[in-house]
């Protein structure tokens, strides 16, 4: 099968490498131009299905090769890098998208990599031009996901309808699937109306995630694609702590196997009521509480793939675990969530140190926990060396899962507060023998095998 060609006109001789690069990987034949001149002799020489033009191109700027790819070159769709955003003004000599002249190569792919599935939602869809009236829906929560603003994306229409939210069930829908996607609008919520997310109907969703994983997972399983790159997409698709577990020394295909992992939790627990609830109400009350859960989640589940005895229930025992286990923090008081236990009063200690003991009781009695779930939980603070809380439990006594999932909560923790590559939180955690008691020896070992050279890690740790 003959590779579809893209043309990639820019004045960044960088831009153009690191990009061609990219768009290669993922399949496609690139030829790149440097200025308006060659782009325009490519348009005219050979056929393409997608041009990214930049504006700010010369000899011919970006606006003539733009004009001129549309009257050459029928079936062409032309992404349009724009120095500004001018809405319509590119749409209207033809440009499919227009992007800021800084978005990263990865949006533009995405662009014209969704392209068709775009067309094909589009298809069904009424298109409208501009915006439609805002329209008041009453609906349960449960319905909705909510997205935040500032990673709302789309191209030239929108393929879902969009909603703020009012109040508990009640919505404002701001764009209906086919309206022509409105920055301005967005930006007026964002900047005057103070709203952080935009909400879409749960159902919407999954197709959304399941695209942009799809996306992900080629993009993470390609080898050419530098590992910066890998981090930065995978920022916009699920937070941006990952980008930070991306960078640096994990074997890639344990964190694809694990990020399978969070998605069918995350979908297991969507469907169920009650549960989705609670976690997003856990997520209001703190933002980053989520993301903290799924970073658990991945290092959790890929530390148990290495255990001869993992099953899909064990695995999907502890997920569910991790994603709760700290919700018992939603009866602390607010402030004591970014105190470290080490400035807490002795008071503040007791009511922090009871959070698995709350966390097991909010959970209890939900579909989907099971008693295992609720025990690891209660004991994801217990350490291997009996000084640990809230029991005080030791060795054999503190559940497997729970003592595993112990080691990654403090790793993670460890890896956010200070800021580190997970390979620096690993180095840290193994040179300190006090931490290192705190966990049972098979799960350590099996914890540096998620890492990549494990040998070289392990040395190094030793002479020190
Ligand atoms: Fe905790
Ligand atoms: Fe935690």
């Amino acid at each position: 099968m003959a590779q579809l060609k893209i043309l990639l006109a820019h004045p960044s001789s960088e831009w153009l490498e690191a990009s061609s690069e990219l768009v290669r990987s993922q399949g496609y034949e690139v030829v790149t131009a440097d200025s308006g001149k060659h782009a325009q002799i490519a348009i005219a020489q050979d056929k393409f299905f997608t041009a990214v033009i930049s504006e700010d191109l010369t000899n011919h700027s970006g606006s003539q090769v733009l004009t001129f790819a549309k009257s050459k070159s029928t079936g062409i769709s032309v992404i349009f890098l724009a120095e500004e955003f001018e809405g319509d003004k590119w749409i209207k000599l033809g440009a499919q998208s227009v992007l800021s002249k800084e978005a990263p190569i990865e949006e533009i792919l995405r662009i014209f990599e969704g392209g068709k599935s775009v067309n094909d939602l589009l298809a069904g869809t009424e298109r409208r031009e501009g915006v439609s009236d805002e329209v008041e829906v009453s609906e349960s929560d449960a319905a909705f996901t909510s997205i935040k603003i500032g990673e709302f994306y789309s191209s030239k229409a929108v393929l879902f309808d969009v909603f703020i939210q009012l109040g508990s069930g009640k919505y404002i829908k701001i764009l209906h699937a086919g309206d022509t996607f409105s920055q301005e609008r967005i930006d007026k919520y964002k900047n005057e109306k103070n709203v952080e997310y935009l909400w879409f109907k749960t159902s919407d969703r999954s197709k959304y995630i399941k695209y942009q994983s799809h996306l992900t997972e080629k993009l993470v399983s390609s080898q050419k694609v530098p590992i910066e790159m890998k981090a930065r997409f995978l920022k916009n698709v699920t937070s941006k702590y990952v980008e930070e577990v991306m960078s640096e020394g994990l074997k890639p295909q344990i964190i694809e196997q694990g990020k399978e992992i969070c998605e069918q939790v995350y979908q297991l627990v969507e469907k169920d009521k009650t549960l989705y609830k609670l976690l997003r109400s856990y997520q209001d009350f703190d933002p980053s509480a989520v993301d903290h859960a799924y970073l658990v989640t991945l290092f959790t589940t890929s530390i148990i793939k290495q255990f001869e005895w993992q099953s899909q229930t064990t695995i999907e025992t502890a997920s569910m675990a991790c994603m709760f286990h700290d919700i018992g923090k939603m009866k602390m008081p607010p402030k004591l969530l970014n105190t470290r236990p080490g400035d807490m009063s002795a008071e503040e200690l007791e009511l922090y140190h009871n959070h698995p003991v709350l966390g097991a009781e909010m959970i209890d009695g939900k579909n989907l926990i099971n008693n295992s779930v609720k025990q690891i939980v209660l004991q994801h603070h217990e350490y291997y060396d009996g000084t640990g809380f809230p029991f005080k439990k030791k060795g054999s006594k503190i559940l497997t899962l729970a003592n595993i999932i112990c080691l990654v909560d403090d790793f993670v923790h460890m890896m956010i507060m200070k800021k580190l590559k997970p390979t620096e939180a690993l180095k840290l955690i193994l040179i300190d023998q006090s931490l290192v008691s705190r966990y049972n020896t098979v799960i350590v070992e099996n914890f540096i095998k998620i890492f990549v050279e494990p040998e070289k890690l392990k040395k190094l740790t030793s002479n020190q």
